[in-house]
């Protein structure tokens, strides 16, 4: 069913499976662009993070579909690297709040984003919990902006701390929170 002006799409037609986030880039960032906002030169340049990112070891995602078969939400994660660089900028802000040991045995949430139309119907809560449920690792980090969104209520929901606050990434303009949760998230 195409959504049509005025009428809710249906969250129960949307399946959550493993994808190959490679081959379906350009829609994840545009469900990306549409639910985080993202221009198109942000586009660009997260497309070549995403490639990368998927052609590390132990990188994996989901995606939720809709009954025409258009992405409508996608999370991918991988165990944490301490030589990626996400984890070099977090690092000194977790050694300041004791918390650096996070960086180890962690499988990182790098993304997670459901098209406006099919928020909170609960799809982002199931492919966080589905893919950190088939992590081999005992605890879950991830980083999100430091306000309060969804985003962050649906992380502390699932048992996601605040490990370090004020974060600052080269290049975005406003602050992050880093965030952990041991495994499985709570339900
Ligand atoms: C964050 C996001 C992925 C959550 O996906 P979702 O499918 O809307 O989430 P769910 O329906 O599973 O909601 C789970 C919880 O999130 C919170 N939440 C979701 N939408 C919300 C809203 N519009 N207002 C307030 N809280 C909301 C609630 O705590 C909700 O729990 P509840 O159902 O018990 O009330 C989605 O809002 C999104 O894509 N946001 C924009 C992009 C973004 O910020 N991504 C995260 C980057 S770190």
């Amino acid at each position: 069913m195409t959504p049509s002006a005025g009428r809710a799409p249906d969250a129960r037609d949307v399946v959550i499976t493993p994808i190959d986030l490679a081959t379906k880039v350009d829609e994840a960032l545009d469900v990306q662009a549409q639910a985080f906002g993202l221009t198109a030169d942000e586009v660009g340049v997260r497309r070549h993070i995403v490639l990368r990112h998927l052609a590390g070891p132990g990188a994996r995602a989901l995606g939720a579909t809709n009954g025409d078969g258009r992405l409508v939400g996608f999370v991918y994660g991988m165990p944490n690297d301490r030589a990626q660089w996400w984890s070099g900028v977090v690092e000194p802000y977790l050694r300041r709040a004791g918390h650096e040991s996070w960086l180890d045995d962690s499988f990182t949430i790098t993304e997670l984003h459901v098209l406006p139309d099919y928020q909170h119907r609960g799809i982002g809560r199931a492919l966080i919990t589905s893919l950190t449920d088939s992590a081999a690792e005992p605890r879950s980090i991830l980083s999100a902006i430091d306000t309060e969104s969804p985003a962050r209520a649906l992380y502390r929901k699932l048992g996601y701390a605040d490990l370090a606050r004020r974060v600052m990434f080269p290049s975005a303009p406003s602050p992050y929170a880093v965030m952990g949760a041991p495994l499985p998230l709570r339900r």
